[in-house]
């Protein structure tokens, strides 16, 4: 898959996409990352890429003309057709089912906005508006690094053999996942669960899935709702239920 990022702030992007499972990746030409400065398109004597918004208010506004001519001969400089994705907390959320639909993709374009917003002329070019969360930070980069990572976990080859993104919280299940403990068995006198240890993974299992119930019934709840539950499950998280109440 090949990556054009639209920022301008360009060098934000070399460590994240040159370091670990990405930065493999790319070497291995799986993926392919280009991060491109707007401010190199801006036409105007001071290359300014902003200015005061029509109508007034706070902040200044991303200009089109930038913008639009950095599209434009970033598009033309592969032959895929990208799909054009604008990160603006006021996108659709970015959730594994739609970074699984991008991971198809040959080609993404993805444009990090900054100040108060971007001319909306520019969003009637891209395909669709994507925001990692509610929360506003000070720039697109930081969600397109979130993206660009979430998406590339979903690519054959990036991850290694032995790992899996169906695997983890959020995929599958429906649940989150449940803890992990590597060697030593006790540290700082803090012992691995016994039933981790004794190779009975019928047990093992059991253990696990009731961990993962009792994780997502802490942190997120929510997930229950939609989460695929058996009876003895649904019997596990009435337990937890009541001794919350006790405990209450
Ligand atoms: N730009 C600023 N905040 C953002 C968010 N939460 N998601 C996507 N882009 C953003």
């Amino acid at each position: 898959m090949r990556i054009d990022i639209l920022t301008i702030f360009p060098e934000m992007f070399d460590g994240i996409l040159s370091a670990s499972m990405l930065g493999r990746a790319s070497a291995n030409g799986i993926l392919e990352f280009h991060a491109h400065n707007i401010r190199d398109y801006s036409l105007n004597k001071h290359h300014n890429t902003d200015d005061y918004p029509y109508g007034g208010g706070a902040g200044m506004v991303m200009l089109a003309q930038p913008i639009m001519d950095c599209i434009d001969a970033v598009t033309a400089m592969s032959e895929a057709k990208p799909r054009r994705i604008v990160m603006t907390p006021r996108g659709k959320t970015l959730t594994p089912e739609l970074a699984m639909e991008l991971a198809k993709e040959e080609r993404l374009l993805i444009l990090a906005g900054h100040y108060e917003g971007i001319d909306e002329r520019v969003m009637e070019l891209m395909d669709e508006e994507i925001s990692i969360g509610d929360y506003v930070l000070t720039g697109g980069e930081l969600p397109a690094m979130v993206l660009i990572d979430c998406v590339s976990r979903f690519i054959p080859g990036v991850l290694g053999s032995s790992e899996s993104a169906e695997d983890e919280s959020f995929s599958g299940s429906g649940l989150l996942e449940y803890p992990q403990y590597t060697r030593p068995a006790e540290y700082r006198g803090l012992a691995v669960p016994e039933v981790l240890l004794n190779g009975n993974h019928a047990e093992i299992n059991k253990w696990r899935r009731k961990q993962a119930l009792k994780k997502t019934f802490e942190n997120r709840p929510d997930l229950l709702e939609k989460a695929e539950l058996n009876d003895k499950d649904r019997a596990y998280l009435s337990e937890l239920a009541e001794n919350k109440r006790e405990n209450e």
